[in-house]
Order: structure tokens, then C-alpha cells, then sequence
């Protein structure tokens, strides 16, 4: 039976048991709306680990748009049930007044490489992500925190964080997991029509396929996309592109 942990206070106290029983644990972080992309994060902390814990926790501060805030798929009673399914011993599912019961006076912030790419397009993006992240890492305490290569920006910059922290958590990046048609998996899958969900795949084709970022970006706008970017970066070309309402994110190693 998966435990579902609300308050900080206590949940501190049952994690803290684990790790200090030496068992060891693996976390997964969630926003929920939960797909087969964060169940093989689930099923390699499980691998990995004695307990597995996943945190279901839509995170405000990573947000600049309040609309696309209001729009996030939440429903935390089907994840939990798909987590109980993957027998996922406990689950995080904390308050978002308690989380920043400081009002977000306290922010991490890193100054070069969140520049780029989605700290470009999102304004303060990633000053929330590592926010939430170090908040999650330090309630937590786990042996390794499980992070998909599909947010490879994201996943570099953590690990920088945890580096730069000294934190004693180790942050394992884990594949891109991919639909039958070649679309990463994403919890803004959900959001497409069946017109944009036909289309959608393309996007990855065209990533994926020759030619410079700058005319895979032309081609991503000629299939019907709108382009934020194509670019490579350290063997990978990544890029965001908005289809109707939904912004989608993907990357391929070159
Ligand atoms: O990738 C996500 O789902 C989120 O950015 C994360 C890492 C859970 C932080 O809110």
C-alpha cells in the first residue's frame, strides 16, 4: 500500500527513519499528470533503490504565465492510483503554502547556464525549478533523485546545483521515452487536439533529422509550428516549439 505523505514536519521525520535505518532511497520528482515518461523513472529508482518515494507537486514558482499555471493537468487521485499500481512505497504530495512559507524570498539562481534556450523564453523558469528541487532534495534527503533527459537543460542544471550544494543526493539522468509515432512523452501531450497530436511527431522527425539548426527551424515553421528555438549545444540538438496552446519540448543527441 503506497503512503501518501502531506505535511512537511512528519514527512521529514518518516524519510529521515529510512535513510538513517540504512535502506536505501530513490526520489522521483513529479508535477503529476502522471505518463509511462515518469513510471520508467519510477521503475529505475526502483531498481536502483530499497524504497522509492515520488513527489506530486505543481510547482508555482516555475510559471510565468498564469495561465499555463491554471491550465497544468492535476489530478492527484488518479496518480496516486497509477503510483500505487507501480508499487511506489510512498508519495510526497505537499502543500504549496507550506513549500514557500517564506513567500519566495528565497530563490537558487544560476547565472550562466539558465541563460539560454528555456530560461530565454520562460523569465525565472529555472530560478523555480532549483528552488523547488533543493527544497525537495533537502525534505527528502534520498540516495538518488531520478530526472528525464527529454528536460536536458533542466537535468544539467540540477546536477550543477547539487555539485555547486554539496548535496549528498545523486541525480541520475534518465532516456527520453517516446510515443509509437517518435513524440516524447510529456504531460502536455494531453492538451493536443487530434489535428496538433497528429502533427506533433513531426516535430521530432525534423529535430532528428539533417541539416543545420537553423533549417531545421525553418522546416519545423513550414510544417506549421511555431519555433522558440532549434539549437545545439554539447552534442545535442534541442529545441521548443508551440503547437496552438501547448509548448513542447524535445531533444536528440547528434
Ligand atoms: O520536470 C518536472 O516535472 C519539474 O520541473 C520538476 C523537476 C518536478 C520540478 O518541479
Amino acid at each position: 500500500m503506497t503512503e501518501v505523505l502531506q505535511d512537511i514536519a512528519s514527512a521529514r521525520k518518516r524519510f529521515r527513519k529510512i535513510t538513517r535505518a540504512g535502506t536505501s532511497l530513490g526520489l522521483v520528482p513529479t508535477m503529476g499528470a502522471l505518463h509511462e515518461g515518469h513510471l520508467s523513472l519510477v521503475r529505475r529508482a526502483a531498481d536502483e533503490n530499497d524504497v522509492v518515494a515520488v513527489s506530486v507537486f505543481v510547482n508555482p514558482a516555475q510559471f510565468d504565465d498564469p495561465e499555463d499555471l491554471k491550465r497544468y493537468p492535476r489530478n492527484f487521485e488518479e496518480d496516486r492510483g497509477i503510483l500505487e499500481s507501480a508499487g511506489t512505497d510512498l508519495v510526497f504530495y505537499p502543500d504549496t503554502g507550506d513549500m514557500y512559507a517564506d513567500g519566495y524570498r528565497y530563490k537558487v539562481t544560476e547565472i550562466e547556464d539558465s541563460q539560454f534556450q528555456e530560461g530565454a523564453h520562460r523569465r525565472g523558469f529555472f530560478d523555480g525549478v532549483l528552488t523547488v528541487v533543493l527544497k525537495l532534495l533537502n525534505i527528502v534527503g534520498a540516495d538518488r533523485a531520478y530526472f528525464g533527459e527529454k528536460d536536458w537543460q533542466q537535468f544539467n542544471l540540477i546536477r550543477g546545483m547539487a555539485e555547486a550544494f554539496f548535496l549528498n543526493t545523486e541525480i541520475i539522468p534518465c532516456p527520453i521515452i517516446r510515443e509509437y509515432d517518435g513524440l516524447a512523452m510529456s504531460s502536455r501531450n494531453a492538451r493536443l487536439s487530434s489535428a496538433e497530436r497528429e502533427l506533433a511527431p513531426a516535430f521530432h522527425r525534423i529535430l532528428a533529422g539533417t541539416g543545420s539548426p537553423e533549417d531545421k527551424a525553418a522546416r519545423l515553421e513550414d510544417a506549421g509550428f511555431a519555433v522558440d528555438y532549434v539549437e545545439e549545444r554539447e552534442g545535442r540538438i534541442l529545441g521548443a516549439i508551440h503547437l496552438g496552446k501547448v509548448r513542447l519540448i524535445d531533444n536528440v543527441r547528434i
